[in-house]
C-alpha cells in the first residue's frame, strides 16, 4: 500500500526537481536523448542538468558524467534513455545515488509482452523508494519550474490546464496542436505503461497544485479503478477533470492492449463510473481543450439558466438546437428583461427578445455592449453565450474588441463563451478573445457544447455540496 504522504513527496520531486539526469544522453542531434537534454536546456530549467553517457565528455555544451554514480550532486529526476535491455541497470544505480523519480522513455517492456522486465524495474524502483513513472513514455513537462523533459515540441505554451496521456505519439501531437491554438498547459505527463505511477496519483499532485486549474486526461485503460474513483471524486470537488476515453469499440479495446498493455475494459462500467465522480467525458481531442479552455478562464455558474445573443437568426437557430442535446436550459426571458435587451442593445423593432436575443444583422459594438451588460447586470442570468456572424457592416475584430471591454469593465461573474462565424477576420476575433480569456470558436456548437458541460459539472457539484 502506497503512503500518500511520501507519494506526494516524490511526485513533487518529479515536477519541481533540483537537478535532472539524462541517462542515455545521445551526442547526436534527432536520437531520443539528445533531444531531451536539447528540450531541458532550451526551456530554461532552472535546476542542475547532467547528461550520462560513458562515451561523451560533454554534450550540448554540459558537462557529461559516466555514470549517475558520478554527478556531483544526487539528482531527483532521471530521465532514462537507454534501450530496454539496460534500464534495470540504470534504474539500480539511480536507486543507489538516491534518485527519488525515475522516468523511463524506453520502449519495449509489457506493451511487447515483456512483463518480466516491467516488473524487474517496478520492483527496483520499490526497493529504493522511486516512484516510475513509464517505461514507454515522452517524458514529463511541468511549466512552473521550467521543467521540458520530453522529445515533443519545445516551446509549450505555459497555462493552467494538466494534460495526463497514455498515448505517447498522440501526447506529441496535441503538445504541438495546443502550441498552434494557443493553448497554455501548467503541465505534460507521458504515462505509457503506468507500471508505478498512474492517474490517480498524477490526480492527488494536480489535486494539490495551485498552478493547474483543470485537468485532461487521455486514458485507454485504468489499472486500480477504485483508487482512480476516489481521487477524481476528491479531485472534482476543487477541480475539473475531463477525460478522453479511447477504445469504446471492441476492436478499439483490441488496439489498446497491443499499444500501452493496457485492458480496456467495459466501456459502459467506465461511463458509469465517470458519471458517478462527476467526472466529464468527452469523445474528442477538441471537444476536451475547448471545455479546459472554458474552465481554465471563466468562473461557474450559480444557476441553470442560459441566454444567447447574437446577430444572425440562423446562427441563433442552430445554437439553440445545440442546447437540446447538450442539456443548455435557455432561459424564458421576462417582459422586464426582455424591454432592457430591445432598449440597450439599440436592436431595430424587427429584433427579437425570444432567446435568443436577435439583435439582427444590422447592429454595431454598441449593442453587443448594450446587450451584454444587461445579461451581466441581471442575477436571473446564469451563463451568456454570444454570437456572431460576420457582416460587411461590421468588423469582427471590433467585435471582439467589444466584447473584452464590456466584459473587462462589467467584472463578469458568471460564464461567457463566444462564436464568431465568418472568414480570416473572425479568426483574428476569436484569437484576440482566447488571448483575453473568453473562449472562442469557430461555430456556435462548439461554444454550446462546453457552456452545456459547465452547467452538468456546477450542477454535479451543487448536489455534492448538499
Ligand atoms: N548509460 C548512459 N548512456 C549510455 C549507456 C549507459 N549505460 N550505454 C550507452 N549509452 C549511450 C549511447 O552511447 C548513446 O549515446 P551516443 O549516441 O552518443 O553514442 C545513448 O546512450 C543512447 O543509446 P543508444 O543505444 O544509441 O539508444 P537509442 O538512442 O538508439 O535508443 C531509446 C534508446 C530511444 C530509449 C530506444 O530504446 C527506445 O525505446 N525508443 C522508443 C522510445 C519511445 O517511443 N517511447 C514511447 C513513447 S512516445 C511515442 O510513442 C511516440
Amino acid at each position: 500500500m502506497k503512503s500518500m504522504v511520501k507519494m506526494i513527496k516524490n511526485l513533487s520531486s518529479m515536477f519541481n526537481p533540483k537537478a535532472v539526469c539524462v541517462i542515455g544522453a545521445s551526442r547526436k542531434p534527432g536520437k531520443i536523448g539528445h533531444e531531451i537534454l536539447k528540450n531541458l536546456i532550451n526551456y530554461g530549467f532552472g535546476g542542475k542538468i547532467y547528461p550520462i553517457n560513458p562515451e561523451a565528455r560533454e554534450i550540448l555544451g554540459l558537462k557529461a558524467y559516466p555514470t549517475v554514480k558520478s554527478t556531483p550532486t544526487k539528482p531527483d529526476l532521471a530521465v532514462v534513455a537507454l534501450p530496454a535491455v539496460y534500464v534495470s541497470e540504470a534504474i539500480e544505480e539511480c536507486g543507489r545515488k538516491g534518485v527519488k523519480a525515475v522516468a523511463v522513455i524506453s520502449s519495449g517492456f509489457k506493451e511487447v509482452g515483456n512483463a518480466r522486465a516491467e516488473g524487474q524495474i517496478v520492483n527496483l524502483s520499490k526497493k529504493y523508494r522511486m516512484r516510475l513513472l513509464g517505461p514507454n513514455i515522452f517524458g514529463v513537462f511541468y511549466a512552473p519550474s521550467k521543467l521540458n523533459a520530453t522529445f515533443g515540441p519545445p516551446n509549450v505554451l505555459p497555462g493552467r490546464i494538466a494534460f495526463i496521456t497514455q498515448s505517447g505519439a498522440l501526447g506529441i501531437a496535441l503538445m504541438g496542436w495546443t502550441i498552434s491554438e494557443e493553448v497554455g498547459l501548467s503541465a505534460i505527463v507521458s504515462l505509457g505503461n503506468k507500471s508505478d505511477v498512474d492517474d490517480a496519483d498524477l490526480l492527488e499532485f494536480f489535486s494539490q497544485d495551485p498552478n493547474t486549474e483543470v485537468i485532461v486526461i487521455y486514458m485507454e485503460g485504468i489499472n486500480d479503478g477504485k483508487e482512480f474513483m476516489k481521487a477524481a471524486k476528491k479531485t472534482v470537488m476543487t477541480k475539473p477533470i475531463i477525460v478522453i476515453k479511447a477504445g469504446r469499440s471492441e476492436r478499439g479495446a483490441r488496439a489498446i492492449l497491443s499499444h500501452t498493455g493496457a485492458l480496456a475494459g467495459s466501456d459502459a462500467v467506465y461511463d458509469a463510473a465517470f458519471k458517478q465522480c462527476g467526472v466529464i467525458r468527452t469523445s474528442t481531442t477538441t471537444e476536451a481543450f475547448d471545455l479546459a479552455r472554458l474552465f481554465a478562464g471563466q468562473p461557474l455558474p450559480d444557476g441553470d439558466n442560459t441566454v444567447i445573443i447574437t446577430n444572425g437568426g440562423g446562427m441563433g437557430i442552430m445554437a439553440v438546437d445545440a442546447c437540446k442535446d447538450s442539456g443548455v436550459t435557455l432561459m424564458d426571458i421576462p417582459k422586464d428583461l426582455a424591454a432592457k435587451f430591445r432598449k440597450n442593445s439599440g436592436m431595430p423593432t424587427f429584433g427579437s427578445t425570444v432567446n435568443p436575443i436577435d439583435m439582427t444583422g444590422q447592429i454595431y459594438e454598441a449593442g453587443y455592449s448594450g446587450a451584454i451588460k444587461t445579461a451581466l447586470s441581471d442575477p436571473r442570468v446564469n451563463s451568456l453565450i454570444i454570437l456572431y456572424c460576420q457582416t460587411a457592416v461590421t468588423d469582427p475584430k471590433m467585435i471582439a474588441r467589444a466584447i473584452i471591454k464590456t466584459l473587462k469593465e462589467n467584472g463578469a461573474k458568471k460564464p461567457v463563451v463566444t462564436s464568431l462565424v465568418g472568414g480570416e477576420e473572425c479568426r483574428v476575433g476569436i484569437r484576440e478573445l482566447n488571448r483575453a480569456g473568453i473562449p472562442s470558436y469557430s461555430e456556435p456548437q462548439r461554444a454550446v457544447f462546453v457552456i452545456g458541460a459547465m452547467h452538468e459539472y456546477a450542477r454535479y457539484l451543487r448536489k455534492r455540496k448538499k
